[in-house]
């Protein structure tokens, strides 16, 4: 259940937290402290790599590892390869949109998944061959750009009405595309803005034959955060039903079904917690927190999200037609290839210091919920310590943590927080502080 849900069930003027039923307060499973040690092991057995970059440019920095983003791409590609018969792999550029990772994941023989006219003038600029195009809410000035470069872009149309203005632009430039079609699969709530209903997706077809120069040749849907293969899973049982009653003519126009991204790392999401469900309940219940309890919700590993996925879609997709299987990661590319490297400023009590850098260099305030350790690489050591450790932003919001991994902390110091790379870089705003620079290993 929801705690939206929960907190709107219940009157908590008249709630007292001795009354609140046990199970609400289930909390997700501990991180097990062995998995932290190993990550603070292994990023403080890097230390003297990341101090050289850290050393020639000025505090702070986003630390860039390309070799990461490689491994990754190989990684995810080779998952998938081994489990269908044709497949592309389209990285998804809102995740981390700096030119030198979509140019990697595109030396790693990925295309990209763009979802806006800048990200599309980024990838024409890279020379991107193989393009997506998907998102909500298209341009007349997008499209005609997509249009315009046709042989590199496919457009994932969303409505219905998008549909009607691509017609309009591609009569007037008399350029042929190629097209998808995005479908929902989540009609509720804010999900519901994505895509056309499958069940529209027979009358789609007939309306895009009126447009001579859109040629709809597949349908993709993307469902997001998923640690687990399940949500996945669901639709493409009901994407083959719909299959099974579309006229035969659309069935063999099908070449591409793209299902996505939205791939969780293997490491799982780490939580504070104040990012668990009964955390926020606990919060609001006047519950004080407790130092060091932090949770992992587990992910499924690549393999065996490649191998669930590739025997549902055998079973309910290649039962009805043949055609590629698209995939749009990013997070999971991304995630572990970019850290944050900044410096002490200020120690104000024992257990308080302040940074150079603030969290409008991720752009949310991501560390109220999740956990990631902070180092202290100018002085590594496996214990953890308690310590606000908050940027210099005014806003007392601007929190990076409350430990580190160290043997003190001081004025001067390096510290870090590993795996950094996914929605955060992306999100940056400029706002109070300056912005980090790039370095690259
Ligand atoms: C259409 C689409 N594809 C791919 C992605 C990438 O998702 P993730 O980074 O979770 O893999 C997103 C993320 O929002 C998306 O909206």
């Amino acid at each position: 259940m929801k705690t939206e849900q929960i907190l709107s069930d219940i009157n908590l003027i008249h709630f007292k937290p001795a009354d609140l039923p046990g199970e609400l307060l289930v909390e997700p499973p501990f991180m097990p402290q062995e998995e932290i040690w190993e990550f603070v092991q292994h990023h403080f057995s890097c230390r003297e790599l990341y101090l050289q970059a850290f050393n020639k440019e000025s505090s702070p920095i986003y630390l860039l590892d390309s070799s990461i983003l490689r491994k990754k791409a190989d990684e995810f590609k080779n998952a998938f390869i081994n489990n269908l018969p044709e497949t592309s792999f389209y990285y998804a550029v809102k995740s981390n949109n700096h030119p030198q990772v979509a140019n990697t994941l595109l030396e790693s023989g990925f295309g990209l998944d763009v979802s806006s006219g800048v990200e599309l003038e980024l990838a024409l600029g890279l020379n991107a061959t193989d393009i997506i195009f998907s998102g909500p809410g298209k341009t007349d000035q997008e499209l005609t750009l997509a249009v315009e470069h046709a042989d590199r872009v496919i457009i994932l149309i969303d409505s219905f009405g998008e549909l009607e203005r691509l017609k309009k632009i591609t009569e007037s430039l008399d350029r042929e595309i190629r097209a998808g079609i995005r479908l929902n699969n989540n009609p509720h709530g804010l999900w519901r803005k994505f895509g056309i209903l499958p069940e529209e997706l027979s009358a789609f077809w007939r309306k895009a034959r009126e447009a001579s120069n859109v040629k709809l040749e597949g349908i993709q849907f993307h469902s997001s955060w998923n640690l687990d293969p399940e949500k996945q899973i669901s639709f493409i049982k009901k994407l083959g039903s719909i299959i099974q009653t579309l006229p035969d003519n659309f069935r063999s126009e099908i070449s591409f079904i793209d299902i996505g991204g939205g791939y969780w790392p293997p490491q799982g999401e780490w939580l504070q917690e104040e990012g668990t469900e009964a955390g926020k309940i606990r919060g609001l219940l006047g519950y004080p927190k407790t130092f060091g309890k932090r949770y992992r919700l587990a992910a499924t590993p690549i393999d065996n999200f490649a191998e669930k996925l590739a025997e549902a879609i055998q079973k309910h997709i290649f039962s009805r037609i043949s055609c590629r299987i698209c995939f749009e990661p990013g997070r999971w590319i991304c995630n572990d290839a970019m850290h944050l490297i900044f410096s002490v400023v200020d120690k104000k009590m024992d257990d308080l210091v302040i940074t150079d850098a603030g969290t409008n260099s991720v752009g949310w305030e991501r560390y109220e919920v999740d956990y990631f350790p902070v180092l202290n690489l100018s002085r590594p050591a496996l214990t953890e310590k308690p310590c606000q450790i908050v940027g210099s932003l005014c806003t007392p919001h601007d929190l990076w943590g409350d430990s580190y991994w160290g043997g003190d902390i001081q004025p001067g110091d390096i510290l870090m927080i590993p795996t950094q790379g996914a929605y955060t870089y992306s999100l940056r705003q400029n706002f109070i502080k300056p912005l980090p620079k790039v370095v690259t290993l």
